[in-house]
């Protein structure tokens, strides 16, 4: 192959690679919060497994896999569509499974006796990360424009696609801040209103984002040039999405791993 052959390829294939969840910032954020409000029981349970690793360390890791041979099965995993002619419960699922179709498989695995400590560890990885894609507005996006994917925008001068700017631009935009710094500035609401964001199950925290992400699309059709005062106005949202990421991937795992843990409500079906 000579040289403008491989870069019409790489060209090529850089054009097709999806975006698959919140950037590494959203992930790790929301994990390192979800880790300040485990019980010592879960949290013992979570060390043994992981050996020891953090869940932060683990956050980001499935949107690498899912693009290897070997967890090619959970590409369609990191999200959910929902056309605008339809409705969160009428929208048609996805024969390879979703968002939420995951998060119940997985939380079944963690939960079965039967299941090898590999699968388990597999699971653990695979909640952190979902439920952090669950709150990712655009990972509730249409299927007929791939979540935002094809919506093409401007990121101040910079050719952009909606989903993009959701995923990493319009965070990374918001605060120049680490995922520790995130979670210190976040992570500080009063413990009732904690319980009430811990309050539900998968499919009303999809069903809340998204309400959220119809917003996105009504305030950011085609062309819009994202700038200063787009950033303004969402940016309490990524806050609120990211907090409330953390809040309810802590109440999950301590739904799981501490049989003394009282939840708001249960995620068990
Ligand atoms: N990432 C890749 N494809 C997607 C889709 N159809 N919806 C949301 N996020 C995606
Ligand atoms: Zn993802
Ligand atoms: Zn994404």
């Amino acid at each position: 192959m000579n040289a403008k052959l491989i870069i019409a390829a790489l060209v090529a294939l850089g054009g097709t690679q999806l975006a698959m969840g919140w950037g590494q910032k959203g992930h790790d954020t929301i994990a390192a919060i979800a880790e300040r409000h485990l019980t010592p029981a879960t949290k013992a349970a979570l060390d043994s497994l992981l050996d020891g690793k953090s869940i932060v360390y683990w956050a980001n890791w499935m949107d690498n896999a899912s693009h290897t041979p070997k967890y090619d099965y959970s590409k369609t995993w990191h999200y959910k569509n929902i056309d605008a002619d339809q409705s969160y419960v009428s929208a048609p699922k996805h024969s390879k499974g979703d968002v939420v179709s995951a998060l119940n498989r997985e939380v079944a695995i963690l939960r079965s006796p039967r299941e090898s400590e590999a699968e388990k560890i597999l699971a653990v990885k695979m909640i952190v990360h979902f439920m952090g894609d669950l709150h990712q507005p655009m990972h509730l996006g249409h299927a007929s424009d791939l979540g935002g994917n094809t919506v093409k925008v401007k990121f101040f001068k910079n050719e952009a696609n909606l989903h993009s700017v959701w995923d990493s631009s319009l965070p990374e935009a918001a605060h120049k801040w680490s995922y520790t710094e995130w979670s210190d500035q976040l992570d500080r609401l009063p413990e009732a209103e904690e319980r009430a964001v811990m309050g539900g199950d998968f499919d009303s925290w999809a069903e809340e984002t998204y309400g959220i992400c119809r917003q996105v699309y009504e305030k950011t059709p085609k062309g819009t040039v994202v700038s200063y005062n787009y950033i303004a106005d969402w940016t309490p949202v990524v806050e609120q999405q990211f907090l409330k990421g953390g809040l309810r991937l802590a109440d999950v795992l301590n739904q799981i791993f501490d049989p003394e843990y009282v939840p708001v409500s249960s995620i068990k079906k």
